[in-house]
């Protein structure tokens, strides 16, 4: 007799299975996301279904290895290019994450259609829109010519059938994962089992076959992949498309990269003939500032290897609640309240009596700490009513004892303010500096007090 199918409960957020429902999940304390969902057996022929013997594979030593270079496919986007550390490998699966709207669908298509074009083979599946959907958006990027092969499909047998029966694709996108289903199993489509198989079955597919996979995920209001964190381990590369959807700007970041950086940034602009590149991304972010204005601070910024200058914006407002309020876009709120603590402690400004808002210009999000002094200079303008230099540009990192400690990049950054036209700097007084080559006038301060002092407030 058949035994009854084994049924585990699965976390529908981080993926942890418990041996029985519960209303909250023990970890990662999320409510109401266990459900129950069969077990997928193991596939046959994976030799998981009895004690197989076991046969020798070939070791190779360390020093063979490096000899083999890893092949790469430039992939057309230069942007792409960068973040992917030189193209994307064949056999190498990529998953890229990003809110619905954000433009995963319509960078994918531009880039399997530049594929195409190039003379390599690429197959687009889509779950989410009918081919012909698909079609009108590639008319409207100007796209209709290239040969990409297109399909509307969310089985996963069918789309291994398909692959299988046409020539070796060179790129196979996937859009989205969430959508896909395998009927050996009988749960429903996006949940952790169907996303764990199917991108399992796909990736064994593109690997064998040598193809580039690229998976696109939808992720949850808090930036995770939404369910399948749980794959994240399955592909060797994940990005994700990030911007704010009232700012025409969108910056492509890698979480992990097995074969490169992931600390290199793409950035792209949503134009009405789809993602356009941004080469000088300092250019477009500073474009409507207007420097007049107190509370406006240039902070010069270094992403992987790539200087990034962008406005920082402060406005301290006196106050009619009994809690003051802290508002932050781009920023972190709690770095926002050390800074605030900081500079009432080191500097006799507080600001207690004030509402404060913080805002990173252009949608950006900013996580680099040598943004603290900036970020202080706008502050700092802000509550005294007083407008900094607008050609002036700062950086550097504010402990809790008010010190400013030394950021990298020192010239990337001070060479980027400069080709910008910006004539002053205020940088950490620590740090190595070869001065030749810059002729901003630096204001180098070792402490917030400094900071405040140069200024003039
Ligand atoms: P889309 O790629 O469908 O997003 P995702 O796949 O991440 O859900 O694109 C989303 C938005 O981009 C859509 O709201 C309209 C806008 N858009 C443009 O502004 N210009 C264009 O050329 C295209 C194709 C889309
Ligand atoms: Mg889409």
């Amino acid at each position: 007799m058949a035994r009854p199918a084994k049924t585990s409960f699965v976390c529908q957020n981080c993926g942890a299975v418990s041996p029985r429902w519960a209303g909250k999940c023990s970890a990662c304390g999320e409510w109401n996301t266990i459900a129950e969902e069969a077990d997928a057996a193991p596939p046959p022929g994976s030799g998981l279904t009895k004690a197989s013997k076991g046969r020798v594979v070939p070791l190779e030593t360390l020093r063979d290895a490096a000899d083999a270079k890893v092949a790469r496919m430039p992939t057309g986007l230069a942007e792409l290019d960068r973040v992917t550390g030189g193209g994307i490998v064949p056999g190498s699966a990529l998953l890229i994450g990003g809110e619905p709207g954000i433009g995963k669908s319509t960078l994918l298509l531009q880039l399997a259609a530049a594929f195409a074009q190039a003379g390599r083979r690429a197959v687009y599946f889509t779950g989410e829109e009918a081919a012909a959907q698909v079609r009108l958006r590639a008319e409207r990027l100007g796209l209709s010519k290239a040969p990409l092969a297109l399909a509307s499909e969310t089985n996963v047998a069918n789309i291994l059938a398909t692959l299988a029966g046409g020539k070796r694709a060179d790129l196979i996108v996937v859009d989205s994962i969430q959508t896909l289903w395998a009927d050996a199993l009988e749960a429903a489509p996006g949940t952790v089992s169907q996303v764990r198989a199917a991108t399992q079955s796909l990736v064994r597919y593109a690997k064998a076959q040598g193809s580039a996979l690229l998976l696109v995920g939808h992720v949850t209001k808090d930036g995770q992949i939404a369910g399948p964190k749980v794959i994240e381990h399955m592909v060797d590369t994940v990005l994700y498309f990030e911007g704010d959807r009232g700012h025409p700007f969108r910056i492509l970041r890698a979480a992990k990269n097995r074969f490169g950086a992931t600390d290199e940034i793409g950035v792209f602009e949503m134009a009405a003939e789809g993602l356009r590149e941004v080469a000088n991304p300092s250019e477009l972010f500073l474009g409507d500032r207007l420097a007049s204005a107190p509370g406006s601070a240039v902070f010069a910024g270094v992403e992987g290897t790539r200087p990034l200058l962008v406005e920082i914006q402060a406005l301290v407002v006196a106050s009619g609640l009994g809690t003051p309020r802290r508002a932050v876009v781009g920023w972190d709120s709690s770095r926002l309240a050390m800074l605030l603590a900081v500079i009432d402690a080191r500097c006799g400004v507080g600001f207690g009596q004030h509402d404060v808002y913080l805002n990173v210009a252009g949608g950006l999000k900013i996580t680099e700490p040598a943004a603290d002094l900036a970020a202080a200079a706008a502050l700092l303008s802000s509550i005294s009513g007083v407008a900094l230099d607008p050609d002036r540009v700062y950086f550097g990192e504010i402990s809790l004892s008010g010190a400013v400690r030394p950021a990298g990049h020192m010239l990337t950054r001070l060479r980027e303010a400069q080709k910008l036209g910006f004539k002053q700097a205020v940088c950490p007084a620590a740090g190595e500096l070869d001065v030749g080559v810059i002729k901003l006038g630096l204001s180098r301060v070792d402490h917030v007090k400094g900071l405040a002092e140069t200024l003039g407030l």
